[in-house]
């Protein structure tokens, strides 16, 4: 008849004193190690040996060896307790996440892409706090540079700083125009062909006009000295009232009413850009930050 081990009946407890006899071969060691008195040690580990019906250590001259028995069970113990870990782990990361804040810096234009991942976010850990501060790209280098967020958004990272990034998705940038304008009819133009265009541009310190600068430098400048209004939505309003043409991120125009604006096509363009997850290098990740990361990549995967 097959002879039937009782290992069910062998407590969590006497697993976890069997682990640590049988890693420090020694029971005086495995009973300081646990906060044990060394005949606890012992009752346990002889009554885990008759449970299981099997000798789990021998003793030769005054040193403790595992039996073949032992060696099966340690194996097991092994996986048990790396198992209970990871799960502890998993525990620990839940707790940080259901009680931390979540910082987030981003620049003015990244307002359109973040918070729809952070809305479906807050209402899987409904107890986390996010702090969402928005600014220009000058303004949220400053934040950078004060570690004052655990995560951040821009087009344009500042290669000058310790910074790790990860590409998020595209940002391109598109001329637009009041729908009346008569250019928007043609099927292509150049950038040369609205020289004498009064260009509307974000404020000093935008990293979209940080952008159309670096462009400017290249295809040239408007004659008409251009006019600086400091926001994605007011520009917009005054292309639509007609007081020039701008450049915008697709991004922006995506989540406003554009029924009285145009995109031009203008062959210069889209001006390519991307959208960048930035952390301070070395920087170390709260739970909170790391699984709202996760969550960032997954919702923009899905879109
Ligand atoms: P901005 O940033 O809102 O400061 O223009 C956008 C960007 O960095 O492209």
């Amino acid at each position: 008849m097959k002879k039937r081990f009782h290992t069910r009946q062998a407590t969590f407890r006497q697993l976890e004193i069997f682990h640590s006899v049988a890693e420090k071969s020694s029971v005086t060691e495995a009973a300081y190690a646990l906060h044990l008195a060394q005949p606890t040690v012992s009752t346990q580990l002889s009554r885990l040996q008759q449970a299981l019906g099997l000798p789990l250590f021998e003793t030769i001259g005054k040193k403790m060896y595992l039996t073949a028995e032992g060696s099966e069970l340690l194996t097991a113990t092994s996986e048990l307790f790396a198992t209970i870990d990871r799960l502890e782990m998993r525990l620990a990361a839940r707790a940080g996440l259901s009680l931390g804040t979540l910082k987030l810096g981003v620049v003015t234009t990244a307002k359109y892409l973040i918070p729809k991942a952070l809305g479906t976010f807050c209402h899987k850990y409904p107890d986390i706090e996010p702090e969402f501060q928005i600014g220009n790209r000058a303004e949220i280098i400053e934040r950078l540079k004060q570690n004052k967020d655990d995560l951040y958004v821009f087009s344009h990272p500042p290669r000058e700083l310790e910074i790790t990034t990860q590409l998020l998705t595209e940002n391109p940038l598109v001329v637009v125009a009041n729908k009346e304008y008569s250019k928007a009819k043609h099927s292509s133009i150049s950038w040369n062909d609205l020289k004498d265009e009064r260009l509307l541009l974000r404020e000093q310190g935008s990293g979209t006009r940080f952008t159309i600068e670096q462009f400017l430098a290249e295809f040239g400048y408007p004659h008409k000295s251009p006019l600086t209004i400091a926001s994605n939505e007011a520009i917009k309003e005054s292309v639509e009232s007609g007081l020039g043409i701008s450049i915008l991120s697709v991004y922006a125009l995506n989540h406003m009413e554009t029924d009285n604006l145009v995109i031009l096509p203008v062959k210069e363009f889209p001006l390519a850009n991307n959208w960048y997850l930035v952390t301070p290098k070395g920087k170390k990740q709260s739970p909170v930050a790391h699984s709202f990361e996760q969550h960032l990549f997954k919702h923009l995967g899905e879109r």
